[in-house]
């Protein structure tokens, strides 16, 4: 089995590209839109990017699930928790028509990548469709779990904060129940043997909780013994109180990028070709053997006018249009 964290330190974001190496099939968890790096990574392993997955409906970026399926035709394993309310919306929207191969997956439900098997665990909280992955090595004749990719349920040294669909996106009185959800959530934690690895989808920095640790994975047992949140949730109201203070001021963007996320931002694909472009006018032309106007490698470049066209072409990090 291959497991390699794939982190980006601007978001203090985890994706996680797990692959089987005797069938050369490999799953990513939780990628960004941004997804050139995750294929250079699975080319040089010689894996193929068969199976992509989330943990949730994120706020802080936009996800690449949906330009990994276009790209490498990838099976989706998305979260079928959570109410009407949080069902991905483009999972029908193919660029080029119709569905794209997926499962949709509840609590205890399980599949496999190559040899790996992903057991579903429910954990409502931070998001209501919030799920974790037990990961099992089945090739290499495990019977249980490594670890758990957890993530933005379980940080170290932090649990995902409950309160962004009152604070971020507006949902007036839901972060009370959520942070109850969060306590229910901790207590099925709290009974996985201790052993077990942690894969947590943000470090530190983050705004997805208060106190995210710096350490980049943990265990279950640590966590039980050393995390606050967990210290706090021996008593549901103290949890409640303690999760709920203290939290960061949510960065205005995350209504918006919950809405896009769950809606479904427009594939690469979809967008219009690059046109012809000329640098920007700065002043003589100055002779040079070097091209004067290169994309990064991977990078569609559009001109402005495609830009506008385009509007699935904004990253997380552009101007914010939140929804309250
Ligand atoms: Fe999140």
């Amino acid at each position: 089995m291959f497991l390699r964290m794939i982190y980006d330190e601007k978001l203090a974001q985890a994706a996680y590209l797990i692959g089987c190496q005797r069938t050369g099939e490999a799953i990513l968890i939780d990628p960004e839109r941004d997804i050139d790096r995750y294929l250079e990574l699975a080319l040089r392993e010689k894996l193929r990017i068969t199976a992509v997955t989330e943990t949730h409906i994120h706020a802080d970026f936009l996800s690449g699930a949906r330009e990994l399926a276009e790209k490498t035709g990838a099976h989706l394993y998305l979260s079928a928790e959570g109410g009407p309310d949080w069902q991905y919306q483009w999972l029908n929207q193919k660029s080029t028509g119709g569905p794209y191969p997926h499962t949709l997956v509840r609590d205890s439900d399980t599949f496999r990548v190559g040899n790996i098997e992903f057991k579903v665990m429910h954990t409502p909280g931070h998001t209501p469709e919030h799920i974790c992955f037990l990961v099992t090595d089945r090739g290499s004749g495990a019977a249980d779990p490594m670890g758990i990719a957890t993530g933005d349920f379980v940080f170290v040294g932090d649990v995902g904060r409950p309160d962004l669909l009152e604070t971020a996106a507006g949902v007036q009185g839901a972060k009370e129940p959520s942070a109850r959800a969060l306590f229910d959530s901790i207590q099925r934690f709290n009974a996985l043997p201790d052993y077990l690895q942690v894969w947590p989808a943000h470090g530190a920095g983050s705004a997805c909780g208060k106190a995210l640790g710096a350490v980049p994975q943990s265990t279950v047992g640590y966590e039980k013994r050393l995390n606050p949140a967990f210290r706090a949730g021996r008593d549901e109201e103290e949890f409640v109180r303690f999760i709920l203070s203290g939290q960061p001021e949510p960065p205005l963007y995350f209504a918006r990028m919950k809405r896009d996320n769950k809606s479904g931002r427009q594939s690469w694909a979809a967008c219009p070709a690059p046109g012809a472009s000329t640098p920007p006018n700065s002043g003589p032309s100055i002779p040079s053997a070097a091209p004067s106007w290169t994309p990064a490698r991977g990078r569609p470049f559009a001109p402005a006018t495609s830009r506008a066209r385009c509007p699935s072409r904004s990253r997380a990090r552009s101007t914010p249009t939140p929804d309250r």
